[in-house]
């Protein structure tokens, strides 16, 4: 088991103002960051991080929306990090999401969603690998 995770505050977040509320709730939870950067997503680069869910009919809409404003992409250190992190965020679908968590209070629709969370150990590597380098994480 890993002690890291790997999120993204999606652009419906960040546009409506969310992202301190989002970062707090995080830390409050106990989750501490261990890299962070504010990014705007190229087509290219939304398309690449999502290829996994390239045969989906929602892909090119989950492309869009990702590319859509800037997004905060973070690598975050808590015990039994995944599996936490995705309970704190709630289910894909925010109308299937238990009350308090993020989705919930912040999401609008399946797809914009507010927010990101890798759904293993080792996507958690690959998906912090793809955003931030050595120096950038500590
Ligand atoms: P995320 O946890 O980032 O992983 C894949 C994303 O695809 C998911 O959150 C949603 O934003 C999006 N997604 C999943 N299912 C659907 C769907 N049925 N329609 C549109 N978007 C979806």
């Amino acid at each position: 088991m890993s002690n890291r995770t790997f999120t993204m505050i999606k652009p419906d977040a960040t546009s409506k103002g969310h992202t301190g509320a989002i970062l707090d709730q995080i830390i409050k939870a106990g989750f501490s960051v261990k890299a962070m950067k504010w990014i705007h997503l190229t087509t290219a680069q939304a398309g690449e991080f999502y290829a996994v869910h390239k045969e989906r009919p929602f892909y090119g809409e989950l492309v869009e929306f990702m590319c859509s404003g800037p997004i905060v992409a973070a690598i975050l250190e808590k015990e039994n990090a995944v599996a936490d992190f995705r309970t704190l965020i709630g289910a894909t679908n925010f109308k299937d999401a238990a009350e308090g968590t993020i989705r919930k209070k912040y999401a609008t629709s399946i797809g914009e969603n507010a927010v990101h969370g890798s759904d293993s150990d080792e996507n958690a590597k690959i998906e912090g690998d793809f955003f931030f380098s050595g120096l950038e994480r500590f």
